[in-house]
């Protein structure tokens, strides 16, 4: 099955949705279905007309996809118009993960720099295929229910300067506010990773927050230069036990964009 060089990549989000449904059924029903899935989207792949295949993600309408913004701590490079994002397994790799966070999994990606990883983590954003924000006080107030979905971004060393930052003496916020801040957006993307804090109570309050966020079902996107054996040394057992529950680790092992120009 060739997912990787034909097809419009949303579609393949879509479909690779469809495939979660089916891991979801007991293990004899999924078989066939999956099998009468293969065939589906391979179908739907050679049925893909080429103009809508070559059609652009900045030319496609903009209401269906979210704009994201500094202001959430995103960097300029990828809030702006920019162009389809190529390259199969890059692709094939977004299609697996899109699914993942949408229903509140947690998003490791790592390996080599320049793969893509934080545009990747920018491109789920923007299509908005994540869950709302937490409701502030509904159940207390009786309020109307959130409605808005943000996506935040952070690089770890940007969260550990937040927390370092409320040990000032006249501090306005505590350490429980940037952590309470970070819990309620729809999508939280935690950047640099390989970054660590200056002590383990840092390191601990991240790997809290990750918890948290998993506990109430909001997704976490992660993302690190470093290899697998050494993401698990700095996630801990307990964030790396949610991954294999409902998440995805992905290893960027292509080439980099930066150099390639693919
Ligand atoms: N699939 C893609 N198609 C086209 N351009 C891409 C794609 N993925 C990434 N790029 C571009 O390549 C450049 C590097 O990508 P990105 O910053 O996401 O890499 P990275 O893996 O996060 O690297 P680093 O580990 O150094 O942070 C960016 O300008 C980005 O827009
Ligand atoms: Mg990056």
């Amino acid at each position: 099955m060739s997912i990787t060089t034909t097809g419009d990549w949303e579609g393949l989000a879509r479909a690779a949705r469809e495939q979660e449904t089916v891991r979801r059924q007991p293990a004899g029903a999924a078989a066939t279905v999956l099998g009468d899935f293969t065939e589906r989207l391979e179908a739907m792949i050679a049925a893909t007309p080429e103009e809508e295949v070559a059609a652009p993600i900045s030319e496609r309408p903009r209401r269906s996809w979210y704009a994201i913004h500094a202001a959430h701590g995103w960097p300029d490079r990828y809030t702006g118009d920019l162009d389809d994002p190529h390259g199969g397994e890059w692709r094939a790799a977004y299609a697996v993960l899109s699914p993942v966070i949408e229903r509140g999994g947690i998003g490791l990606l790592h390996g080599k720099r320049g793969a893509g990883k934080t545009r990747m983590a920018a491109e789920i954003a923007r299509s908005g295929r994540f869950p709302r924000d937490r409701t502030a006080g509904v159940k207390l107030t009786g309020g109307p229910i959130e409605k808005t979905r943000t996506a935040v971004y952070r690089t770890a060393m940007s969260f550990f300067l937040d927390v370092r930052a409320t040990y000032k003496k006249d501090s306005p916020v505590s350490e429980r506010d940037v952590i309470e801040d970070l819990k309620r957006p729809g999508l939280l993307v935690i950047d640099e990773l390989q970054e660590r804090g200056e002590t383990a109570f840092e390191n601990r309050l991240l790997t809290h927050l990750i918890d948290a966020r998993y506990g109430a079902m909001r997704p976490t996107i992660i993302i690190a230069n470093l290899t697998a054996k050494e993401l698990g040394e700095t996630l801990g057992p307990s964030i790396v036990d949610r991954v294999f529950e409902d998440g995805k680790r992905i290893d960027f092992t292509w080439e980099s964009y930066r150099r390639a120009g693919r």
